[in-house]
């Protein structure tokens, strides 16, 4: 696509992925992405902010053939799918000189290896003039990495967020739609964000200091009725969890499935909303969404040489790395002879502030007395989750 005027001498670039179904080989792109640069045409000087993924180069350099001169590149992360192209911008536009914060001009060096001669590093809160059209840093660490920051274009009420507020959604929308922020865009921040939410919560309230009228990061459509976003972000951050149990499991010999079964059904005869993930085939995104919400985490696993099968063991790394605001975990499964199946798991959880329910092990198919002891692990799960919002 070409450069997209959002307001006069403020432009829309970079590239959409239509096709990209993994990033960071592990997050997987169901709606592909987009990854978005900018222009800002000043009276006096021109800015670029942030690049595309490599492979997207020519894309953005066609972009640029209407702009002789770049004065700044506007560098607000150094993760490389926005700086992977920097060296080509630095090499069509010798001029032009790198902007960004410490930490991330030491991130662009050792990844990317960008001379140290063309940075200009910049403090939070410092403006940058381009004549008339100002832009202003707003530190925003952990949206992504700890280097993080976004700039507000004052004269224009444009904040470019970068990660922050993004999603991984292909689209000729410019702006996004109402279903965006409740499907894409939680994806993002349940994939991307939720580790650092007590952060995020802050870098919210940092922004809404300003008086924004569109937000336009670096990943999927813009907004131009920025507090729905905001807002959603404020909730996923530091709202109450919800009457949500989320199960994960695996099967071998459909013991655990049968244990997962009845689970769910007695949970939902007390009230409680439940969201079940089979591992062998989960969507890792759906499964983080869930995680935004969730009151409880169950994990169902067979025992697999003394242990957890591996895919339980990824589902419980992948919560733990999460962080999400669960407040309770348990593990139901079956074994053979022995095993240490629930310690493992809970130890692999150990960053999670929860409070563990009672497991439920079953030795071999489930009899009465072990549906008996999910009957009691349900009554827990509603009684822990009796004041809670629905879902
Ligand atoms: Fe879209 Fe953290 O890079």
């Amino acid at each position: 696509m070409k450069l997209r005027e959002i307001t006069p001498n403020v432009y829309l670039g970079g590239a959409v992925d239509w096709d990209r179904r993994l990033f960071d080989s592990l997050i997987p792109l169901p709606q592909g992405t987009s990854y978005n640069a900018y222009v800002v045409r000043g009276s006096e000087r021109t800015a670029l902010l942030d690049t595309v993924d490599p492979p997207k180069w020519e894309t953005l350099k066609a972009q640029l053939a209407d702009f002789p001169t770049i004065d700044y590149v506007i560098h607000h992360h150094g993760e490389q799918d926005h700086s992977g192209s920097l060296p080509f911008v630095l090499e069509l536009y010798p001029e032009a000189t790198v902007v960004t914060n410490e930490k991330c001009k030491k991130e662009l060096i050792d990844h990317l290896h960008v001379p140290e001669d063309r940075f200009q590093t910049i403090k939070d809160g410092e403006d940058l003039s381009l004549g008339d059209k100002t832009l202003h840093f707003i530190f925003t660490p952990w949206v992504h990495w700890p280097e993080t920051f976004s700039t507000f274009l004052v004269e224009d009420g444009i904040l470019f967020s970068c990660d922050f507020f993004g999603s991984h959604l292909a689209t000729t929308d410019m702006y996004a739609t109402g279903a965006v922020v409740d499907g894409a865009a939680k994806r993002y921040y349940a994939e991307i964000m939720m580790p650092f939410a007590p952060q995020v919560a802050k870098d919210v309230a940092k922004v809404a200091e300003h008086p924004v009228r569109i937000i336009a990061p670096s990943h999927g459509p813009l907004y131009d009725h920025p507090a729905a976003i905001m807002d959603a972000y404020r909730e996923w951050t530091t709202g109450e969890p919800r009457n949500l149990a989320v199960i994960a499991y695996v099967t071998m010999h459909e013991s655990t499935r049968l244990i997962v079964d009845h689970l769910t059904a007695a949970l939902a005869d007390r009230g409680v909303a439940v969201e079940r993930f089979d591992l062998t085939t989960v969507d890792l995104g759906e499964l983080a969404m869930a995680l935004v919400d969730a009151a409880s985490i169950v994990i169902g696993t067979p025992t697999v040489i003394r242990g957890p099968h591996p895919l339980a063991s990824y589902a419980a790394v992948v919560a733990n790395a999460l962080k999400p605001k669960a407040t309770h975990a348990t593990v139901v499964g079956s074994f053979g002879w022995a095993g240490k199946t629930v310690e493992k798991l809970t130890e692999l959880m150990g960053d999670l502030k929860v409070e563990l329910y009672d497991p439920v092990m079953v030795k071999g198919m489930p009899r009465g007395e072990d549906y008996d002891q999910l009957d009691v692990l349900a009554d827990r799960i509603a009684k822990a989750h009796k004041d809670l919002r629905p879902r």
